[in-house]
């Protein structure tokens, strides 16, 4: 069965993209497994940390959200990595016509386009900054919620508010199985207020935060720069360790 998993806070900087492109690429590198990227995000940062040129790329997921007889095979582009392909984003998907959240077949395009998808252990969706259109697509083609959480004051209310969306779309569009997998603490620094966040997350999502904290490591930065995940640029580092040990405890939550 092909687990699909969306990394989404509305919050900028929560380290979505990372998640995404170094869960994808382990399971990739490391389990040889079949991984599909979906990009969601006008920055198209997933392409690019993966070193594809998103800037002028010829098929995005622009092409797939504006017209339905496009497959996701014909926009799926291989990475460098075997067995890692990304439908990657670019500025163009700023100019589509999505205005009305009230218009279910804009909401709900993408979800039809990713039914079509096959031959995939995995298909990650990376989310814009916002709970904008984008992401309520992201939502509804979507099974799981992974949720990457800054260890700030303010990360709380990011929080609260995708568990209110998920609520609110689960019946509104008969998507009973929808919900949170896991939410990943990142950025963590051992200061008073992230331990006391952190208790407050796991009071919140009783048995479903991450037992693998993400903490700062330049060694992330500098791989997204090099167009590498993290186990092909620093295979030793403590960054890798972390990412390793997070995509297991998210394939375990699956099993379970
Ligand atoms: N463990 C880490 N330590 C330090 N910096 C990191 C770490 N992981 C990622 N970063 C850097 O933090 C920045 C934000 O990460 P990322 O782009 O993944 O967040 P995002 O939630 O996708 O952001 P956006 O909301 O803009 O899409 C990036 O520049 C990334 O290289
Ligand atoms: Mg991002």
């Amino acid at each position: 069965m092909t687990r699909r998993i969306a990394f989404i806070n509305e919050k900028g900087g929560s380290l979505k993209t990372t998640l995404t492109v170094n869960v994808g690429g382990y399971y990739a590198l490391k389990r040889k497994e079949r991984v599909l990227i979906v990009d969601l995000d006008p920055q198209g940062h997933a392409g690019k940390c993966l070193g594809l040129d998103v800037r002028g790329a010829e098929r995005t997921v622009r092409d797939l959200l504006a017209d339905p007889t496009v497959h996701p095979r014909d926009v799926a582009i291989p990475s460098r990595i075997e067995g890692l392909d990304v439908i990657v984003s670019n500025k163009s998907l700023t100019n589509l016509p999505l205005t009305s959240d009230a218009d279910r077949d804009w909401t709900e395009r993408l979800a039809k386009q990713i039914d079509k998808v096959r031959g995939y252990d995995w298909i990650l969706f990376d989310s814009p900054p916002s709970l904008g259109l984008l992401s309520m697509n992201v939502l509804l083609a979507t099974i799981e919620v992974v949720i990457p959480v800054n260890l700030t004051f303010l990360a709380l209310d990011g929080c609260a508010e995708i568990v209110d969306t998920i609520e609110s779309l689960k019946s509104r569009y008969h998507r009973p199985y929808l919900g949170v997998t896991l939410v990943v603490p990142t950025l963590y620094r051992p200061t008073r207020l992230a331990n006391e966040i952190l208790d407050k997350l796991g009071e919140h999502f009783r048995g479903r935060v991450a037992k693998t904290v993400i903490g700062y490591n330049v060694k992330i930065d500098e791989a997204q720069s090099h167009g590498q995940t993290i186990f092909e640029y620093a295979p030793d580092s403590a960054g890798a360790e972390a990412f390793a040990a997070l995509a297991k405890e998210i394939k375990r939550k699956g099993e379970s």
